[in-house]
């Protein structure tokens, strides 16, 4: 009887056991992880195009090798996710629909535009640590097929953060007074919105009491924003450029840094389409779309073919 299943399935989450695809989940749980998966897995594809941008404008053969395998990587990521997504009983069409009619969302991170090639190395090291903090606490997440996705993209993105903060500090410790200052423009215009990356406060986050319940949240939005804060401003440091807070500062009795208060309603903005990129986004989706439908058409009239033979 439900109640039964109900029981087993709290238990479960009680003892820290992954849930399966083929296991018995309340239709919330279920509905609350295709919406935060899917949401994941387009963020990951969205994500391409800012850096995409400079694919074609990298400063040296290394730069571009390193550019396109971490944009592909991110595409990668997108898929696997997809797939972690389907187990839960949606198709990637159906996904993929929502994203285009505007129903569900990707980060808000990826409407601003990369102006210059110190913005790819700003995404690696602020964008992508940002998302490595907020994913390691996924790794661990109660539904099993998410949680396996996250390991390998968790490595992954360690490898773009670190690919970001070495082309910095290249450009920091031997650039040109233009270069370094281009550097220095990258960060302040990325800070704000990276801090932004990991939700509302926690007092507005509407999902967070019944995700941190189910095991599909571990750490809160403030919390994980604090510790990305302390870990960055050290790195800033090292880098020698300033973080554009004029509050950020170490507080000895909360062991953490302070930083200044976020403008949430510019990030309520970008979220209701009104970022500086959202259109274009939008747009380059919805023109891949359009122009993959002849691809998606001929798998499906091969797979009937083979289909067809398999059975005759
Ligand atoms: N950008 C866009 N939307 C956001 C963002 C953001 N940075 N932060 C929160 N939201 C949305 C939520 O999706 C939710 O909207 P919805 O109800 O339409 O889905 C709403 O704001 C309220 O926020 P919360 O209640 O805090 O939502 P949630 O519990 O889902 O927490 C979070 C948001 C932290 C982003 C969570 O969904 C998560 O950890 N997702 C997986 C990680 C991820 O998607 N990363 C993508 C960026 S990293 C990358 O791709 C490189």
């Amino acid at each position: 009887e439900p109640e039964a299943y109900q029981r087993e399935f709290d238990a479960k989450i009680d003892r820290g056991d992954f849930i399966e695809p083929k296991d018995w989940m309340p239709e919330g749980y279920r509905k609350t992880l295709i919406r935060q998966i899917s949401q994941h897995a387009h963020s990951e594809v969205v994500g391409m195009l800012p850096e995409g941008n400079w694919i074609t404008r990298a400063p040296t053969l290394k730069r571009k090798a390193i550019l396109l395998a971490k944009v592909q990587d991110e595409g990668g990521h997108g898929l696997y996710l997809y797939a972690a997504a389907e187990t839960l009983g949606v198709s990637r069409t159906e996904l993929i629909e929502a994203l285009l009619s505007g129903k569900a969302k990707y980060s808000s991170i990826f409407n601003y535009p990369t102006l210059t090639w110190a913005d790819v190395g700003v995404i690696g090291w602020l964008v992508d640590g940002a998302a490595i903090m907020n994913q390691i606490p996924l790794c661990k997440c109660s539904y099993g097929p998410y949680a396996r996705a996250m390991v390998r993209i968790c490595k992954e993105e360690s490898f773009h953060q670190r690919q970001g903060y070495e082309s910095l500090l290249v450009m920091m410790r031997e650039g040109t007074p233009e270069q370094k200052a281009m550097v220095q423009d990258a960060v302040n215009r990325w800070w704000w919105p990276a801090l932004m990356m990991f939700g509302p406060p926690d007092s507005e986050s509407v999902h967070s009491p019944q995700s941190m319940r189910w095991g599909i949240k571990r750490v809160s939005n403030d919390e994980l924003r604090q510790k990305f804060v302390d870990a960055t401003v050290p790195q800033a440091e090292v880098l020698g450029v300033t973080l554009p807070d004029p509050h950020l500062k170490w507080n000895p009795e909360r062991g953490h840094y302070d930083f200044g208060p976020i403008n949430w309603k510019a990030f309520w903005d970008v979220i209701n389409g009104h970022g500086p990129c959202n259109r274009d986004r939008m747009a380059a989706r919805r023109r891949a779309w359009e122009e993959g439908a002849w691809v998606r058409e001929a798998a499906e009239a091969y797979a009937e073919k083979a289909n067809r033979r398999a059975t005759t």
